[in-house]
């Protein structure tokens, strides 16, 4: 990765999508909602990207109605996608999900009903996908056993430190009241839990919209969905779900931060650019150099750029 400013390059680099709400067949969610395409044109955006992610953690609500047929339809879309990126996949339950396809068809295992967390190992980094669903429930929940079990992992610090990928995220959801309901309940559990720990970030989904907290002192960060996502301002609604505003995230992991960047899905009409062959050009000019090439209103760069820029 070409780095032009004062910051080293990112020691990891991961894409975080959500609520894909695949149906069996392919048929569109509530009649219009092209999941599938809507998903593979996050896949699309992300392999022309310069992002290179090592994973694609999916967090949560990845079959609409915990269909086997969708879950065999997500893994024919995103598997070649991620072979090509050479990216591990990391998925996660949620609340539309169903334990048993989710362990057989998606994950190749035995059937189960147990919660489904896992831990993954991204060159040093650990993602620790964790089960926040209730069956038969929207909203979350953690038995005593996964966090006897998630503070025994924790015990061990990773060489880079952790990230936890969950479906209901730990936090307020200010707009949208509903949404309290169907939180993760006992959240002060899970805090006790985390705090002090090495886990550096929380990704979430749930909530289909983008949206960034802290819980415990750590960074959370909710990826919008791919399939639709809720209007904050409809004022006159209880809830309001549009087809339009899906996004995933792209997640820089860095010695001492993170930096999470959202990704529209929109294909919007380009109205200003510089080329991608200016990169290796700026890049191979002393910082001196690049500055003037760059950064000087009056230099050809500029002036030659589209006015109002
Ligand atoms: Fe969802
Ligand atoms: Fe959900």
């Amino acid at each position: 990765m070409i780095q032009l400013g004062q910051h080293p390059a990112p020691t990891h680099v991961i894409a975080h999508i959500s609520d894909t709400h695949l149906l069996a067949g392919g048929r569109p969610l509530y009649g219009s909602v092209a999941t599938e395409e809507h998903l593979a044109r996050a896949l699309s955006k992300l392999e022309r990207s310069r992002a290179v992610p090592q994973a694609l953690v999916f967090t949560g609500d990845l079959a609409d109605l915990g269909e086997p047929d969708a879950y065999e339809r997500l893994k024919a879309i995103v598997e070649p996608a991620a072979e090509r990126m050479g990216a591990a996949v990391i998925w996660v339950m949620g609340n539309h999900d169903e334990r048993e396809p989710y362990s057989s068809v998606l994950l190749g295992e035995e059937p189960s009903t147990k919660p489904q967390d896992r831990v993954h190992d991204i060159a040093g980094l650990r993602v620790i996908s964790l089960d926040t669903t209730v069956p038969g429930w929207h909203h979350g929940e953690l038995t005593d056993g996964q966090l006897e079990w998630l503070a025994g992992v924790l015990a061990t610090p990773a060489p880079h430190g952790t990230l936890i990928a969950v479906h209901h995220p730990p936090i307020p959801t200010p707009l949208l009241e509903a949404m309290g309901i169907l939180e993760l309940l006992d959240q002060q559990r899970l805090a006790d839990v985390v705090r002090g720990t090495d886990v550096r970030g929380i990704l979430g989904g749930h909530l289909h919209y983008s949206t960034h907290s802290l819980f415990a002192g750590i960074p959370v960060s909710v990826a919008a969905a791919t399939c639709y996502t809720l209007d904050l301002t409809r004022g006159d609604r209880l809830l309001s779900g549009t087809d339009a505003g899906q996004a995933i995230n792209l997640v820089h992991v860095y010695d001492d931060r993170i930096v999470h960047s959202i990704a529209p899905l929109e294909e919007a009409e380009e109205v200003t650019a510089f080329g991608a062959e200016h990169l290796a050009t700026l890049a191979a000019m002393t910082p001196e150099a690049r500055r003037a090439a760059f950064s000087d209103k009056r230099s050809t760069f500029n002036l030659g750029a589209t006015a109002g820029d």
